[in-house]
């Protein structure tokens, strides 16, 4: 990794900003790689845009847009973009993810906000998608406690885990997309729009 891409990374953990987890990061990047035809992205949820960053290195003519709720993290996001000459590519929004409306269909949507809010990210964003666009779904262990709920004794944790768990089993059913599920970082679903 670039010096200063491990220097915001290390920033992020130090001050326990929920970056993607390393494994998890190695994994949708070589996805990137793998395939070509990945160009527009959409992320919903920035923080301070270590992944966005990453994904935009990987190509030259990559492009994102990339949405944040949290001002701070918008705003440290916009500075890291910066200093890093990505802010022709990386078009960073502060907004609910829900709420962000564009005519642009993207080839891929990564999805990486509130876990509560899959299924709504999920329908909102099908207008910008197409046959053949990817969406890539993050934290769908959420630490391990979605199979395993004795890890949590606190109960809204419990609640969004059986939220994520419902929106897991409804994403393999779903007969639009072609999904396949990783037990990496913490719990990856890729999942292709078929039709
Ligand atoms: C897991 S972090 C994103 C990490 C980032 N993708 C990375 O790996 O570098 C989730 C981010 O989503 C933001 N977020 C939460 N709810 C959101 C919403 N409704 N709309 C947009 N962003 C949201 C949080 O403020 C947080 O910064």
């Amino acid at each position: 990794m670039e010096k200063t891409l491990i220097e915001i990374h290390d920033e992020a953990r130090k001050e326990h900003v929920p970056i993607m987890l390393d494994d998890g990061m190695a994994f949708l990047l070589n996805y990137i790689r793998k395939h070509e035809g990945v160009r527009d992205i959409l992320e919903v949820g920035t923080a301070v845009g270590f992944s966005a960053i990453n994904m935009a290195k990987i190509r030259w003519d990559n492009t994102i847009d990339t949405l944040e709720i949290n001002p701070k993290m918008y705003e440290k996001a916009i500075q890291n973009i910066k200093n890093e000459k990505l802010d022709d590519r990386i078009h960073v929004h502060l907004i609910d993810g829900a709420a962000f409306e564009t005519n642009k269909i993207y080839d891929l949507i990564f999805i990486d906000a509130a876990k509560s809010q899959y299924r709504r990210y999920l329908e909102h964003f099908m207008k910008n998608s197409r046959i053949g666009t990817v969406f890539i779904f993050d934290n769908l262990n959420f630490h391990g406690i979605v199979d395993n709920e004795e890890l949590s004794s606190n109960r809204s944790t419990i609640q969004m885990v059986h939220k994520i768990k419902k929106f897991r089993e409804h994403l393999l059913n779903d007969d639009r997309f072609i999904t396949s599920y990783y037990e990496v970082g913490d719990g990856i679903a890729v999942s292709v729009r078929k039709k």
